[in-house]
């Protein structure tokens, strides 16, 4: 609808309409008003499928009542393990006609907050400890979603990384970690996939409740981010109304039985609130109301069987290869193979909370297997239990003895891992475990397939041959994962997020959900493999770790220039090769190493880029990424701005944050106006520069008094030197005679000239 219409429409509206307009009707309605041809519009979970309630059920948003059947798609942890954005569109553009077809206005996703630790609860819904994959798969989902004139609503905005407290904790975090980390990923999917609506989270930030956050729903996803959509609260996410109105919320889900309409209304009426910003929140979500209805596709069709075949092709995608020692996997025909493990027939694929979703029909491992496969089957564990079921172990272990391969699916139950509370460690079920064990013990071709959303220990791994991670893989997991048993897929899925060894290891295990509301980010931008590579550390698996059962080769890393200013554009190029016999993807990973000299602490490296490419066995191909600034920028917390720090820069091509395969120097002039120089400056950040070199390099070596060490001086002629270096201008007397305040001012005139 045209902006004018729209005008004209708020301009007939009631004081009592308008409010009512930025509250939900029920659980998943938004208001509408009959007499102005403002039409009734639905919400729905989200993100990875629909969990359309039915109204004859009576709404309620823990999922207490069925939702419609659906498709289950692969949850987030998973998804992001694609490393596919382009398959992301495609999941999106099914979830749209999904919508289309089951009159749902938006779907609430994607969800995708920053993985700060493994053990926040609800990180299977999320994609990353990294915020460039995560915009960038997130930007896929948007597009493809969006492509069907449905909106989505990447969520939580903003920094909702635990589910401890998470409707009063506060998440006190830095400018500078706030603007590379959590806001980045918000920031990526805002200006690529431009989503019509956005969720703001539960807690707060640095103290300020995100429904009534200025600075992050006004001054940055606005006015900076350009993002023109409406924002909606989390559910029951609403402090106080008015100022979150003021804020930049426009719509308070779900209903407040019309309490908080009334608050807006007495606001207006008693001056405490402007009227036009209760029309501008009206225009933003009335604009995208129209978009939705004036675009229905009355002919859309939920398409069950596509959408199930569809959720499969997905996961085959992301099952990641983290072990395969003497290339047990694939399967071999012939092989007699012992499927051990409830998950084989009743597997996890999904998490508790918002996001469960109705599966209208679930594919096992051994409902995909039957008839491809000689194998037997034994539950070896009782799903949700700790303790080992003796009689279980046993019937499993004896049908591993008996086989030429074992392959356990294992991994976490339900109640280790929900939206609402958060893990305490990183343990599988201690029955799981010793299954693992028993079975490793008597078949040493022993295979695990995990099904989890968040990093596990592996006390077993040195004791298997194989190891896939399947994640939660939505409803047709088991055919994803037969598939790639059987090499009728080639694994190509690389880990969103590091595995670490020890919980201990991990970046904020010593403020993570803390009992109180504070929370203190105490680990800055150090967040996962910034973490662990900056601290060179051993971890189980590094983040973008995945095998293939193929192997590439990197060759002819090529940059356009050697030196670059910031306003240029860098161009890398880099061979991969198919060096093994079948067809595989891979995924060509590009990181930043910041200058070895530079001023700012940063990571030793950071994901800048990524690819995926498919080759046939022997095939050859060049990868080209474009860099811009933004991929040598820190965020500068003098300037508030993005900023590259002059220097030389490694390119670095990497199989994951680890194994470093190609690198290559660049250097990066930084064309931002100087910092001016202070009289704290000391003398040897001004000397660095050439400017400082001709001003006060020359005054110290006129006027400088000189100093003779001998052998056994006090003064060494290293300790001169370092003393110089950390000497501020206004200390200067010290070396330089008669040297005043006046002079300083001179000297400070010069330099910043
Ligand atoms: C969750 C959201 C979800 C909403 C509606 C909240 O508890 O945090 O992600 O969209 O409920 O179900």
């Amino acid at each position: 609808m045209e902006e004018a219409k729209i005008r004209e429409l708020i301009s007939q509206m009631t004081l009592e309409e308008k409010a009512g307009l930025c509250s939900g009707e029920d659980f998943w309605h938004l208001k509408h008003i009959d007499r102005l041809g403002i039409p009734r519009v639905q919400v729905s979970d989200g993100p990875h499928g629909l969990r359309k309630q039915d109204e004859s059920g009576g709404a309620d948003h823990l999922g207490l009542n069925e939702s419609i059947p659906a498709v289950c798609f692969p949850a987030g942890c998973a998804a992001a393990a694609s490393f596919d954005p382009e398959l992301l569109e495609q999941m999106g553009e099914a979830l749209g006609e999904e919508c289309q077809a089951e009159n749902i206005s938006t779907i609430l996703g994607p969800a995708m907050n920053i993985k700060r630790s493994p053990l926040c609860g609800r990180n299977f819904e999320y994609y990353s400890e990294d915020p460039l994959l995560a915009s960038a798969i997130a930007s896929g989902l948007v597009s493809g979603i969006q492509s069907k004139n449905v909106g989505a609503c990447p969520k939580h905005f903003l920094a909702n990384s635990q589910e401890t407290r998470r409707m009063s904790a506060s998440s006190n975090i830095d400018e500078r970690t706030l603007r590379e980390i959590y806001l980045r990923g918000f920031e990526g999917v805002v200006k690529s996939a431009r989503p019509w609506t956005m969720m703001c989270s539960y807690n707060r930030i640095n103290g300020v409740y995100a429904s009534e956050n200025r600075t992050y729903l006004t001054e940055i996803l606005r006015n900076e981010w350009g993002f023109d959509g409406y924002v909606m609260s989390d559910w029951g996410a609403v402090n106080e109304r008015v100022p979150g109105l003021k804020a930049g919320l426009d719509l308070e889900m779900p209903s407040s039985g019309g309490e908080r309409d009334r608050e807006i209304v007495k606001a207006v009426q008693n001056g405490t609130l402007d009227e036009t910003v209760l029309d501008e929140a009206c225009r933003r979500i009335l604009r995208i109301i129209f978009r939705y209805a004036e675009n229905r596709d009355e002919s859309a069709k939920f398409q069950y069987r596509d959408d199930h075949k569809l959720a499969q092709k997905v996961e085959e995608n992301c099952i990641v290869l983290l072990k395969n020692e003497g290339d047990l996997l694939p399967l071999q025909k012939g092989q007699k193979v012992a499927l051990l493990g409830t998950y084989a027939q009743k597997p996890r694929y999904q998490g508790g909370g918002s996001s469960h979703i109705h599966s209208w029909k679930v594919t096992s491992a051994l409902d995909a297997l039957r008839g491809k496969l000689d194998f037997t089957y034994a539950p070896g564990f009782v799903d949700g239990q700790d303790e080992t079921d003796a009689a279980l172990l046993q019937e499993a272990v004896s049908q591993a003895q008996a086989a030429d391969v074992a392959v356990i699916f294992a991994g976490l139950p339900d109640s280790f891992e929900s939206e609402g509370y958060d893990r305490t460690h990183l343990h599988m079920p201690a029955c799981q475990d010793a299954l693992i064990e028993a079975v490793a013990a008597v078949q040493p071709n022993t295979v695990v397939v995990l099904h989890n959303g968040a990093p596990v220990e592996m006390p077993w791994l040195s004791k298997v041959k194989a190891v896939l991670e399947a994640y939660l893989g939505g409803q047709a997991v088991g055919g994803a994962e037969a598939a790639v048993l059987l090499g009728d897929v080639n694994p190509s899925g690389r880990l969103p997020e590091t595995f670490p060894q020890r919980l201990e290891d991990t970046p904020c295990y010593l403020t993570f959900a803390p009992h109180g509301d504070e929370v203190d980010y105490r680990e800055g931008v150090f967040v996962g493999y910034r973490y662990y590579e900056s601290k060179h550390m051993p971890v189980l698996f590094p983040f973008g770790f995945g095998l293939s059962y193929t192997t590439f080769a990197y060759s002819d890393l090529k940059l356009s220039a050697p030196q670059i200013d910031d306003t240029d554009t860098l161009t890398v190029s880099v061979c991969v090769r198919n060096t093994g016999d079948r067809q595989g993807k891979e995924v060509v990973q590009l990181y930043v190493a910041p200058p070895k000299d530079g001023h700012v602490v940063r990571p030793v490296r950071e994901l800048r880029a990524f690819q995926k490419v498919d080759l046939a066995p022997g095939q050859t191909v060049e990868v080209q990424f474009a860099l811009d600034a933004r991929a040598f920028s820190y965020w500068d917390t003098d300037t508030h701005a993005w900023r590259v720090e002059t220097g030389t820069y490694t390119v670095e091509i990497g199989k994951n944050a680890h194994d470093i395969e190609l690198l290559a120097p660049v250097t990066v002039q930084s064309t931002a106006k100087p910092k001016p120089f202070s009289r704290n400056s000391t003398a040897g950040d001004i000397l660095r520069t050439p400017r400082g070199q001709e001003v006060l390099g020359a005054l110290l070596k006129a006027r400088m008094q000189s100093r003779v060490t001998t052998e056994d001086s006090a003064v060494s002629e290293q300790m001169q030197q370092g003393m110089l270096e950390a000497m501020p201008l206004r200390a200067m007397r010290m070396l330089v005679p008669d040297f005043s305040e006046k002079d300083l001012d001179a000297l400070l005139a010069s330099l910043n000239a």
